[in-house]
């Protein structure tokens, strides 16, 4: 278990330099890690991950998951931030196209990119990393929104999709429990 939670500034400058970027997710990684071994259940495992993410940078404005639960069909999942959308098709947003694609997506400006689901007008940048199971099928995207413009690059793509290989190996917990017949 991580001895410490990194709760970065979300206010001054949110910007990090590569430097900082680099060591940041060197720490955050080793943490999850850590905080996941052990851990079999896919939904703890995602919490975990978006909230040490969250809270470790300071240009994170939202973070979390979008779930598959239909061929072509996507929920949300553990998140930190403001309100998300619910429910998100695979023919619409960066969520859908990252999902349709199975690769990372980064948007510079979110405004830009053709059927962006506005989920908060304050969402100015995003990246969005596919997620896959043990037999490598799309389980998930991971979605991280940011206030500032083109707050991410191939520093944030390279570490995400290392920390999202993670959840190979979880899977959701079976309901082993049932409340007493009344
Ligand atoms: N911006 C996303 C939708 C999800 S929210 O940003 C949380 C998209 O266009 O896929």
């Amino acid at each position: 278990m991580a001895e410490y939670t990194l709760v970065a500034e979300k206010t001054g400058e949110l910007r990090l330099d590569a430097t900082a970027k680099e060591q940041r997710y060197a720490t955050l990684a080793a943490q999850i890690e850590a905080t996941l071994r052990g851990e079999p259940d896919l939904t703890a495992a995602m919490a975990s991950i978006a909230c040490l993410l969250h809270n470790g940078f300071p240009y994170y404005f939202w973070t979390g998951f979008y779930r598959r639960v239909g061929p072509a069909r996507l929920l949300v999942g553990p998140y930190q931030g403001t309100l998300g959308c619910l429910d998100i098709d695979f023919a619409r947003g960066v969520c859908g196209a990252c999902a349709t694609r199975e690769e990372t997506i980064v948007v510079d400006d979110v405004h830009a990119f053709p059927g962006h689901i506005a989920c908060d007008s304050a969402s100015a940048s995003e990246i969005v990393v596919p997620v896959f199971d043990a037999k490598g099928q799309l389980i998930a995207v991971l979605d991280v929104d940011s206030t500032l413009p083109a707050a991410f690059d191939e520093v944030d793509q390279r570490w995400l999709e290392r920390i999202v290989t993670l959840l190979r190996d979880k899977e959701p917990r079976p309901v082993v429990w049932a409340a007493p017949a009344a």
